[in-house]
């Protein structure tokens, strides 16, 4: 038995998706702890593409239990539309899909909230998803959130809703100026939420311990990025959970000492969705070949992904906040047909060398990379199974990130699809 944790190791969309199905093959429990439906995880076997975004990415597996942990903010109008879309192409999430009681609900006015503050503060805008993130977990630490438990006392809940309704409408009209929310329309809709989502939600923190002391073998799988990480990210340029480790005891409501193994994902350049600092972002032809070639578009708005040269400061970091144990390397194959490939070594800041990954945003936006240059392999990788028959130059790339951060890569994948990955010995 063995429980391990998957993170994404920098800015988001590293494929923890491709990897968490791809392990999910003798696993029994696949369980999220934080994030929402910003999340976009893609799947890909058997000739078809599957895009995630609540329902943990083990779900292709018909006898895997599937948990949407405490610490996720939960869009019910999000999940009916995924669970449909699974039954459609024959997957049914009956008697093993459970949601938290204690997830806190996303609703309309968590989503007005997010775009009119984004619209309202163009010039530090963060760029989010629009799926009313950050207003929720506001919410939740304000202690006026609603929770998955609601929906079964429909008094607490049209209640709780019509309180909170009553209060943002005077944020909507007063400080936005946009059109107030109507909150009978909205309690009818959540009244058809409750019947649909009745028998998914569990005490689910009981239930992954009792899981936990039966032997079985269990994926945590992580959203966004250790850089996106509202503690230890590219603040404010973030999202509003903790997405590094420590995020999954909290999300889930397990201990510490029942993680065995921790896999940081890691793609083999850098991404970035939305505003931030990026420090190896590439504004040229580069960035756009590494665009066109890992077709980075965000999996779930569809915006164009800023692409940039691997950065080996940054991981480092990440591996000592996440305590990454194990590196699958993903997206190795979108730089075959590259000369020449560069790795951030060290940042420069007014001809200092920093120490460590800054958190001063001011040092993140001017300072200068420092980089090492490697040659390309010009090989298609995609067909490779074993390591040791990879090109020289490729064994090299992967050889210089572990000496580099000190940890093993485990897996490296080479394509979107399930079977196109190799597994290090
Ligand atoms: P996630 O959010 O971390 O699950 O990642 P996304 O699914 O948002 O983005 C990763 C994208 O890269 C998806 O389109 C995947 O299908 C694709 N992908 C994953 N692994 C590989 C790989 O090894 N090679 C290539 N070319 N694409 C990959
Ligand atoms: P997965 O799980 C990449 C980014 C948004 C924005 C910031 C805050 O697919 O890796 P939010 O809507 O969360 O308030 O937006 O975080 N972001 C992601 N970027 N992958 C994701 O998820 C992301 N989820 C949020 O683009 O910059
Ligand atoms: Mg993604």
């Amino acid at each position: 038995m063995s429980v391990k944790l998957i993170v994404g190791a920098q800015w988001g969309d590293e494929g923890k998706g491709k990897v968490v199905d791809l392990l999910s093959n003798d696993i029994q429990v696949v369980a999220r702890y934080q994030g929402g439906a910003n999340a976009g995880h893609t799947i890909v076997f058997d000739g078809k593409e599957h895009v995630l975004h609540l329902v943990p990415s083990g779900v292709f597996f018909p006898n895997t239990i599937c948990i949407i942990g405490n610490g996720v903010v939960f869009d019910p109008e999000a999940f009916i539309e995924e669970v449909n879309m699974l039954k459609k192409v024959g997957i049914s999430v009956e008697n093993r899909l459970f949601i938290s009681k204690k997830a806190h609900v996303i609703t309309p006015y968590h989503k007005l909230l997010d775009k009119a503050r984004e619209n309202e503060t163009s010039q530090m805008a963060i760029g989010t998803t629009g799926r009313g993130i950050g207003p929720a977990y506001q919410h939740k630490i304000k202690r006026c959130g609603i929770r998955m438990v609601d929906f079964l006392n429909f008094e607490v809940l049209s209640e709780k809703l019509r309180n909170n309704i009553i209060a943002e409408n005077k944020v909507f009209k007063f400080i936005y100026g946009v059109d107030e929310l109507n909150a009978e329309q909205v309690i009818s809709k959540f009244k058809e939420y409750a019947e649909f989502l009745t028998p998914f939600i569990a005490d689910t923190t009981l239930f992954i311990n009792e899981l936990i002391d039966e032997g079985k073998n269990i994926l945590i799988e992580g959203a966004q990025g250790a850089l996106l990480d509202i503690d230890h990210g590219t603040y404010p340029f973030v999202t509003s959970s903790n997405p590094t480790a420590g995020g999954a005891c909290t999300g889930l409501g397990i201990a510490p000492t029942k993680i065995d193994d921790i896999i940081g994902i890691v793609k083999a350049y850098c991404t970035r969705v939305g505003n931030g600092p990026f420090p190896t972002e590439l504004l040229n032809e580069t960035g756009e070949f590494l665009r066109k070639e890992g077709h980075e578009f965000g999996s779930t708005t569809g915006r164009p992904r800023r692409c940039g040269w691997l950065d080996l400061v940054a991981l480092k970091y990440s591996v000592m906040i996440n305590g990454i144990k194990e590196i699958a390397l993903t997206k190795l194959d979108v730089l075959d047909k590259m000369d020449e490939i560069k790795i951030c070594t060290s940042y420069k800041f007014q001809d200092d060398t920093l120490k460590s990954f800054p958190t001063d945003l001011h040092i993140l936006e001017k300072l200068n990379c420092e980089y090492v240059t490697m040659k390309g392999w010009k090989t298609e990788l995609k067909n490779f199974t074993d390591f040791d028959e990879l090109p020289i130059e490729a064994q090299e790339y992967v050889k210089f990130i572990e000496n580099y951060v000190k940890v093993k890569v485990s897996i490296i994948s080479v394509s979107p699809d399930r079977k196109d990955t190799i597994f290090v010995n």
